[in-house]
């Protein structure tokens, strides 16, 4: 039987910053509250220009050149975006991959909000494992920006934009595979984080228009406690089924989403600073592309070394959540 094992991680990271300073001139906000509450000093905002596919290549090259593959050698395509290029259709993963030069290849899109990287790895891993696939490409690309209403003083200062992007590929070595994952979904949740117009349910119109009803709209208190009940306790039961403590784990990769959550639930696991990777402070909450663009910044530092075990973990519209382990 072939494992699944991930070869390499690359980010694209867009110049351009937001600070909280800059909310404070269009909202009523401050960065003292912006900071208290979320850890957030600044995010990263794309170019006009830039879809989330533009933004997804450029992670994806970096990837594809840190795991010394040669691109023809990708089976798979997968990327986890809750704002594509295009609302239905084509899929941003057919986008990326013809703009990698890879135009006869399988790729399609995950839409599993902030937790679509860890589905990513999810789908990746069974591909390879059944053996139908061998080197899979998945990132987390979002242009955040496109769908912030920049008036809602509970949202819009939350989000950036950016994308991270892994090559994942077979290996019969047992010691350098993905150890467990646990992909999760309640969908009776999905008033608490939703773009509530453009799909079919609430389709175009002047009133979605008007009401910004394409922008995120999210409850989020109920959100925040939710999250850290819901992470802390998969977590905990992802490690005792692998027989595994927090001990085991060099480095806690969780979705940037607040820096409250990330403490809560690092501290409900025994985890010290050491062991947590945080990157919220200057990208913000970048959906899909966060735990990448987390895991790219700490592989840069040279604080991710080969053979360390590495835990993601991550919560998002749907409600998603999920959590995976595995050596890098
Ligand atoms: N600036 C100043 N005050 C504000 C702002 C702002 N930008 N926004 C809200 N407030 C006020 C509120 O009006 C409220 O005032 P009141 O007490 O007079 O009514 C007060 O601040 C507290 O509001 P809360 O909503 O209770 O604030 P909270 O501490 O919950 O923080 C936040 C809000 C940061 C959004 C937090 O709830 C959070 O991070 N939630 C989780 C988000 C998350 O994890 N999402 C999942 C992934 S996202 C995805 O899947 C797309």
């Amino acid at each position: 039987m072939a494992y699944a094992a991930f070869r390499s991680i690359g980010a694209y990271i867009p110049p351009k910053i937001m600070t909280n300073f800059d909310f404070e001139k269009m909202i009523d906000t401050s960065d003292e509250w912006i900071t208290k509450r979320t850890g957030i000093k600044e995010r990263r905002v794309a170019e006009d220009n830039e879809a989330s596919s533009d933004l997804g290549v450029r992670a994806a090259q970096q990837a594809i050149q840190r795991a010394g593959i040669s691109k023809e050698d990708i089976d798979l395509v997968i990327c986890a975006t809750v704002t594509p290029d295009y609302l239905c259709m084509p899929s941003t993963a057919c986008l990326i991959a013809s703009k990698l030069g890879l135009p006869e290849v399988q790729a399609f899109d995950i839409s599993a909000a902030c937790t679509g990287f860890v589905y990513a790895t999810s789908v990746a891993k069974a591909f390879i494992e059944s053996g139908m696939k061998k080197t899979v490409l998945i990132i987390g690309a979002e242009k955040y920006s496109s769908i912030l209403d920049y008036t809602d003083r509970t949202t819009c200062f939350l989000f950036g934009d950016g994308a991270g992007a892994a090559i994942l590929s077979a290996t019969d070595k047992k010691e350098e595979a993905i150890i467990d994952i646990n992909c999760l979904s309640d969908g009776n949740h999905d008033d608490l984080i939703q773009t509530p117009g453009g799909g079919s349910k609430n389709p175009c119109s002047q009133e979605v228009v008007d009401n910004k009803m394409a922008c995120i709209k999210m409850k989020g208190n109920e959100t925040f406690k939710l999250a850290v009940k819901t992470l802390t306790s998969d977590v905990k039961k992802l490690l005792e089924k692998n027989n595994l403590t927090n001990e085991n784990i060099n480095h806690f990769i969780p979705h940037q989403a607040n820096y409250r959550i990330i403490k809560a639930v690092g501290d409900a696991l025994n985890l010290s600073e050491e062991q947590i990777i945080l990157t919220i402070q200057k990208y913000g909450n970048t959906s899909a592309a966060s735990i990448p663009m987390a895991m790219n910044d700490a592989y840069e530092e040279g604080r991710i070394k080969a053979g360390d075990i590495i835990l993601f973990d991550a919560f998002g519209s749907g409600l998603t959540w999920g959590s995976a382990i595995f050596p890098f």
